[in-house]
Formats: structure tokens, sequence, C-alpha cells
């Protein structure tokens, strides 16, 4: 009799490679200069050749595009920007005959102003039903003057908008982001009933899972008390933005109270009873929480079995290049989720954060600003990339699921020059431009070094050729375009195709996380082990020994390793 016990299988999304794609700016094959579905559907094959498990997608649904995309008006309709509902399904059908997962946003704090609901809502009157589908309040003060409490947006200025009833100011509505996004009440049932029949009507088309925009949002604090602390979507983070790089500055702020509208305890309500929705479904279907909750225990609860299945490991994102941030994100992240069972993720980068490569080149290279513009702080290019592919080997190493933002497999910088006329990002507006904004990290893709938009518009020409891309591209996207790197040794796609494929042949994804002697963050050295290779970091400023007769798998640049040593900022894979 055999004695051979098969492993149980873990899930796909417990080890994924997740690719995501900012449908804007990831390929337009229509000519009009925005993204869109058909010119996604004409990259799956490149996706699927770099490796990758499955590919998220940031919304593409009906929308004004207040907030590019994350303000809905209809959450079962495609937006005409981006193509159809046949285009969803041609691009889904493909993905999974390519064995790609396909993530879609689910945006649930809040929706559009122009969502049928709160259009209802304005022209019924106040204590009506529909009304109390969103946060409306009355003004505190003489004549209801004042907002209803202290709060104020994450994209800067206040939390509430004041409406006009029969032509006289009336009450109040609470938008935790822009005013054009009305939070919705998640006290009300109808509000769950709504949300888990979208969900029903994604899933019933095939998509693999949700990534869960401000799933820390939802409930607010009972009463609406007023709050002094800071707002952020990370408490605290406006000590790192680039006008407060000051050393005074760098020190860990006093901790705030916490927040009445972030992380309160009823939001777990909601992902128990969409698990239960997801289990309606065969192909272990997953939530990923997209919750900025800094203590990783309190994020470990988004991931207990019956709720989501990942959550985004900003802790990991925000440790910036430094091996005992760094080396300390990765210890606590494991060990919070290994105490709920479930699997760790990392991410660098995406489209809310300046790139990992330009943030890298900074002076600190652990500041994460709110933007660059040319006034500010110009990062190194060159060492930030460096840094930035040595990192990819770190998190391409450690076990768990791995996001990966749209050209950073190009090492894209951010664009750290863009012009104030082409800024779109509402907290550019709303802080009147002291916060840069996102649209930094946004901009096109560079498919094609030699073509006008860099080959991101395809496609029939217009008469007079394709629209210029949405947002500018900097001269220097001709350096990082898809064919200038494709089958080039050392380019950093080749880097990230190479890692991929030796991550997979060891199964590195659902492997074990081990420090290695060689691990010493305060000398600026990360090193583990994960089944048959180690990996080494060199964040310090001398270089690092590699052990006698190493054999090098895999370097972060093809000058890393020389005579035996590991250079700084550099990173390597050897054979365990
Ligand atoms: C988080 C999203 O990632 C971001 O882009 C958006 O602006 C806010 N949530 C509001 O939906």
């Amino acid at each position: 009799m055999s004695t051979f016990q098969p492993t149980p299988t873990k899930p796909w999304w417990a080890s994924a490679v997740i690719y995501q794609i900012y449908p804007r700016s990831f390929a337009d094959a229509n000519g009009d200069g925005m993204g869109d579905l058909s010119g996604i559907s004409g990259k799956l094959e490149y996706l699927a050749a770099l490796g990758i498990n499955a590919i998220w997608l940031s919304p593409f649904y009906l929308s004004p595009q207040a907030d590019a995309g994350y303000d809905v008006a209809d959450y079962r309709r495609v937006d005409p920007l981006f193509g159809d509902l046949q285009d969803f399904d041609e691009m889904l059908s493909k993905a999974h005959s390519l064995g790609l997962r396909v993530i879609v946003d689910l945006v649930p704090n809040h929706t559009s102003d122009e969502h049928a609901w709160f259009q209802e809502a304005l022209a019924s009157p106040s204590g009506s039903p529909a009304r109390d589908r969103y946060m409306f309040r009355d003004g505190r003060g003489i004549d209801g003057v004042e907002p209803p409490n202290n709060w104020r947006s994450i994209f800067g200025g206040g939390a509430w908008t004041r409406v006009t009833e029969n032509g006289v100011p009336g009450q109040w509505y609470l938008h935790l982001f822009d005013t054009k996004q009305p939070d919705l009440n998640w006290e009300n049932p109808e509000v769950h009933a709504e949300m888990e029949s979208v969900l029903r009507f994604w899933l019933d088309r095939g998509v693999d899972g949700f990534r869960v925009d401000v799933a820390h949002g939802m409930v607010k604090a009972a009463g609406l008390p007023d709050w002094e602390g800071q707002t952020a979507m990370v408490s605290g983070d406006e000590t790192n933005t680039l006008a407060s790089q000051s050393p005074a500055h760098q020190q860990k702020p006093a901790m705030d109270p916490p927040s009445p509208f972030f992380d309160q305890d009823g939001v777990h309500e909601i992902y128990r009873a969409w698990n239960r929705v997801l289990k309606e479904y065969d192909g272990d279907r997953m939530l990923v929480a997209e919750a900025w909750v800094e203590q990783p225990e309190r994020l470990a609860l988004y991931v207990r079995p019956d709720e989501m299945q990942q959550a985004f490991n900003f802790d990991f994102l925000l440790a910036g290049w430094d091996a005992q941030r760094m080396a300390a994100a990765v210890d606590n992240s494991l060990l919070a989720n290994a105490a709920v069972g479930a699997p760790a993720t990392w991410v660098l980068s995406n489209h809310d954060t300046v790139r990992h490569t330009s943030r890298f080149g900074l002076l600190d290279p652990t500041a994460f600003p709110k933007g660059i513009s040319a006034e500010d702080e110009q990062p190194d290019e060159a060492l930030g990339l460096a840094r930035a592919r040595a990192a990819t080997l770190l998190m391409f190493a450690l076990p768990g699921s791995a996001y990966v933002y749209q050209g950073e497999e190009l090492g894209l910088p951010e664009h750290t020059t863009l012009e104030a006329a082409f800024r779109q990002d509402p907290s550019f507006f709303r802080t009147n431009g002291v916060e840069r904004g996102r649209d930094g990290c946004r901009v096109p893709l560079p498919w094609k070094a030699s073509e006008p938009g860099y080959g991101f518009s395809s496609g029939t020409p217009k008469e007079g050729g394709h629209a210029a891309p949405w947002l500018p591209q900097p001269p220097s996207f001709a350096h990082y375009a898809a064919d200038t790197e494709a089958g080039v040794a050392g380019s950093t796609v080749e880097l990230y195709r190479s890692a991929l494929e030796v991550r997979a042949a060891h199964a590195l994804g659902v492997g074990t996380h081990a420090w290695a002697p060689q691990h010493d963050p305060g000398a600026g050295v990360v090193a583990f082990s994960n089944g048959p290779i180690t990996v080494l970091v060199n964040a310090g400023s001398v270089p690092l020994d590699l052990p006698p007769a190493a054999e090098v798998v895999l370097a972060s640049t093809l000058d890393s390793v020389s005579q035996g040593k590991l250079a700084p900022n550099s990173a390597v894979w050897i054979a365990s």
C-alpha cells in the first residue's frame, strides 16, 4: 500500500502574483488616448508570458470620473470610456483561457453623486428612505450653517457638503473623499442587499474576486463624534510629505485617538456576509481588503477564516528602502497572518502611491510623499531603480501572494515633473496643490519606444492620428518601453520574468520563510531562505560577502555580484 499523502493544495490566491491594471493607463485599443478593456485583452499574452497568475482591474464602471472611476454611478455598467460588458466578457474569457484569474474593484464606501440613489436622495425630503441610504445630517449652529461634525476629507477640506432643498440651504451629507463621492449608510439593510447583489452580478459573469476599496471605512462610530486626529488613509502619513521632511518630522507622531470612521469593529459583519456569498460559488473566489490599518493584529482581523481572503500589506509598502523596517514588516506580517491562518501579501506600489522606484531614489528612501512635482526634490533615478529591483527580489522570495503595479516590471519611475495643468487628482485641487497628487504614478504605459505616445494607443488611427495619452509621458519613458526591454539580458522586465519563473518552479509562494545566518538589519542586510533559495539584500553601504562558492541563481542587476561580494543597493538569490 502506498504511504503517499497528497499535500492538501492551497487555494490559488494563497500564493498568486497579482498584477494591478489601472485601465485608464494600461493600453488603448481605440486610439482615443484613454486605456480600455480591449486594450487589456490585447496585452494578456504579454502578462501571461511575464509569469503573473492574476490581474486586478481598478474601476471601469460607469462614472463621471471625478476620482478616476472610484466614484461609481452604476456598479453594473461599463463606462463607455473603457468599452462595454461584451468587451469585459471577452477580456475575462481570454484571461481565463490563458490561465489568468481576474479580480475587479468594488467601491462600497461611497457612490458617485451621479448614482441614481444619490439623485433620488437629493430629490427627496430629509428623513426619507432615499436619504437614509447615505449619511445625511442636519447642520449645527443657527440655521444649521455649521457642518454636523469636524471631520475632514481624506482629499483635503471638509468632509461635509450642504445641499439645497427647495432653493434654500438644507441638510449636509458626508463624503470622506471628494464632494462627488457621498458615503453610503451601512446601517441601512438596503445598502447591504444592493452591494451583495452587485457581488453576485460580477461573480455570475465569472470574476475570481474583488479588491474592496476603503475596506476599513464603511462603518462609522455611533453619533459621528468629533475627532481631533489627523485625517489620512493611514494615520501619521502627513508627516511623510516632502514639505515636511525635516528630521524632526521623521519621528512617529504621538498616537491619535482612534478614528471614528476607520476600522470600526462593525465592518467585520459585512465581510462575514460577503464570505457567505462567495462560498455559494465554486473556484476559490476571493476578497482582498484595501484597509490602511496600521497594527498588523488589527489588519489580520480582516482575514479571519470567515471574512476576507487577503488584505494588502501597507506596512511592507511603507517600510521604504530600509533593512530594519523591511525586516520588521516581514516579521510582523508573517506573525499576524499566521495567527489567523491567512497567507501574507506583499506590495511595493499601487495607483495611490509614488512609484517605489522613485521613492527609493530620494535622500530619505523611506519617505512617503503625496506626489512629486518639479519644485520638489527630484529622485536619483538610477539609484531608485537599483533598489527597486533588489526589493523585488526580496518580495518575490517571500511566501504568500505578491502584488505588482503595472509598469513596475519595466522599472518605470514616477512622472516627477508633471505640470499642474495636466493634473487630475482631486487631492491636488482640494489641497490647493500642497499635495501634488497621484497622477505621477498613473501615466500611460510605454509599449513601443519609437511610436507616438510610446505605443500606448493602437487601433485604427483617427484622422490626424491617435489622440494624445490622457496624461503626458515624460521623455525618459522611451528607455523603459516594453519593446526596448523585451529579451534584453539585465532589463527589468527580464528580471521579473526570471524571478517569477524561479518562484513558480520552487513554489516559493507556498514555501516557508526562515531568517538566514547573514540576516543583520542593523547593518543593512536582510537575508532569509525559502526552500532551496536564499535571498540576500544589501541595503547597507558596504559590499557584502557572499558565502564561499555561492551558486547565484539571480541577481538584481548584471553587476550586483563581483569577486564574491554583493554590492550595496542590490539583492541576490543563491541556491541554499
Ligand atoms: C482608495 C483608492 O485606491 C483610491 O484611488 C481612491 O481615491 C479612494 N480609495 C477613494 O475611493
